[in-house]
């Protein structure tokens, strides 16, 4: 007699639980094809529960395929409904990327992760409920893939006032951050006639696994303190395209000067490639004010991604190209199979917000919440380090520290670590390897003052004990 125990306080209902019970007892094989049910009657009083309830188990299991009604015999487990289903364990253990995640007790001086405390919460969420009661009824449809008109209006008035970017809102295409733009770019430009990407060194993994998962091979053109040095490019075989970051490179923090900037030009058109600017977080720049953008320069040439990760929140995912003419279409039909387009809502709540001056107003703030944090995180390392040297422009959330009596070496992490802080050597984000030994990055966008002169106090001790 099939039997099972049902338990009346559960959240789902006594039918749920029936149904469930006697189709895992079929998918397992515990009732066999073929084999009979006991009659509706037999089971309810087995059970425990109305014979209605089994009615209506026994009627759904016929709908789905599992059971088959035999006339003037009874109901039958149906042919071809045994199977194996996986549970959770067996399928392959998969490590969550968890970037959100605060370790107990650990500083982490992780790079471009912005103040999170700082989220304009409230003017957001005025904007979004404002949205959502006055936009048309068409803003909850399906929208073309480049994104909404309007907040391509706001942002290319916004980019050639902030970034001497020149372009048409047409020219401009909405994506899923900065990380969506240069996958799609690497798609689109990287071919068998030109398989490679040349990219600064050092430069972020995140952005190289990027070009490498779209099919691109990486060729490292080596940085300075002045950004990527153009001597280095190859005069015989072009690449797809040069991967920059000009205004505040990651993690050197250098600026590229003008007349880099201009060889670059020079080269991307003597090699008829493209060069791809990655203008992630000039916004923040403490001293003097950021160097206009480099496809200012000639935008024919220069793919220009922004994003608002860092300037307002990773969480949003919007970010944006500026394309040369000719790659619009093309660009289009591709972020269309990706995902189709970005929320609407989103979009049209980051126009109103910046319209309204908001992210001008949210930027001063944040420059000097981050300038603050920076001050005390200087202050702290030249008093605790008087040994060290601070390299890059004071721009962006992060500096690069050199210690060079230190080798940042796995042992030395693990000390670090020990002491319940997090930095990050160079040479992790460094494709020819053995030049930055002495450096480490940190980061310290969302971290507090008093976090960061605890971190600064942690190190002092992994490192000099
Ligand atoms: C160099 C660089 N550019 C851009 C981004 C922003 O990526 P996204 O806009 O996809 O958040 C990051 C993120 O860390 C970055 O390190």
């Amino acid at each position: 007699m099939l039997w099972f125990h049902v338990e009346r306080k559960d959240t789902k209902s006594l039918t749920q639980q029936v149904y469930e019970q006697i189709r895992m007892y079929i998918l397992d094989g515990d009732l066999k094809v073929n084999e009979k049910l006991p009659s509706t009657r037999e089971l309810a009083t087995s059970v425990g529960v109305s014979r209605n309830i089994v009615l209506e188990v026994y009627d759904q299991l016929v709908a789905e395929g599992y059971l088959v009604v035999r006339p003037k015999s009874g109901t039958y487990v149906a042919p071809g409904s045994s199977f194996k289903v996986k549970s959770q364990q067996d399928t392959a253990s998969y490590q969550q990327d968890q970037p959100g995640m605060i370790e107990q007790n650990m500083i982490d001086f992780r790079a471009a992760h912005p103040a999170m405390d700082h989220f304009p919460r409230k003017v957001w969420g005025r904007l979004a409920k404002e949205i959502c009661y006055d936009a048309p009824d068409s803003i909850f449809g399906y929208h073309v893939a480049g994104g909404h008109p309007e907040l391509k209006r706001v942002l290319a008035a916004y980019l050639l006032r902030t970034r001497g970017v020149k372009c048409d809102p047409n020219q401009i295409v909405i994506t899923s951050g900065a990380t969506q733009a240069l996958s799609i770019i690497t798609e689109l430009l990287v071919d068998a006639a030109n398989p490679y990407v040349a990219v600064e060194d050092p430069v972020t993994y995140e952005m190289r696994n990027i070009f490498s998962y779209a099919g691109a091979s990486i060729r490292p053109i080596p940085v300075d303190h002045e950004g990527i040095q153009p001597e280095f490019l190859s005069n015989d075989e072009p690449p797809s395209f040069i991967f920059v970051i000009p205004s505040h490179q990651f993690p050197l923090g250098g600026t590229l000067t003008i007349q880099r900037r201009i060889k670059l030009i020079e080269y991307a058109r003597q090699m008829n490639c493209y060069i791809v600017e990655d203008d992630y977080d000039s916004e923040f720049t403490y001293e003097g004010s950021p160097v206009p953008s480099l496809q200012g320069l000639d935008p024919g040439k220069v793919l220009y991604v922004g994003t608002f990760s860092k300037i307002l929140s990773p969480a949003l995912r919007i970010g944006y190209v500026v394309l040369p003419t000719n790659l619009i279409e093309p660009f289009q039909t591709l972020k269309w199979y990706t995902d189709r387009h970005n929320s609407s809502l989103e979009q049209l709540i980051l126009a109103r917000f910046i319209e309204e001056g908001n992210l001008d107003k949210h930027i001063r703030k944040m420059r000097k919440v981050y300038q603050q944090r920076r001050k005390a995180l200087v202050d702290g390392l030249l008093a605790t380090f008087p040994e060290c040297t601070i390299l890059g422009q004071a721009a962006g959330m992060h500096l690069v520290v050199e210690l060079k009596n230190i080798i940042f070496d796995s042992h030395c992490l693990q000390r670090i670590e020990d002491q319940g802080v997090r930095v990050y050597p160079v040479e992790d984000f460094s494709l020819v390897k053995g030049k930055h030994m002495h450096q480490i990055v940190i980061g310290y966008g969302s971290l507090t003052v008093d976090e960061i002169k605890d971190g600064i106090s942690r190190l002092k001790k992994a490192l000099y004990v």
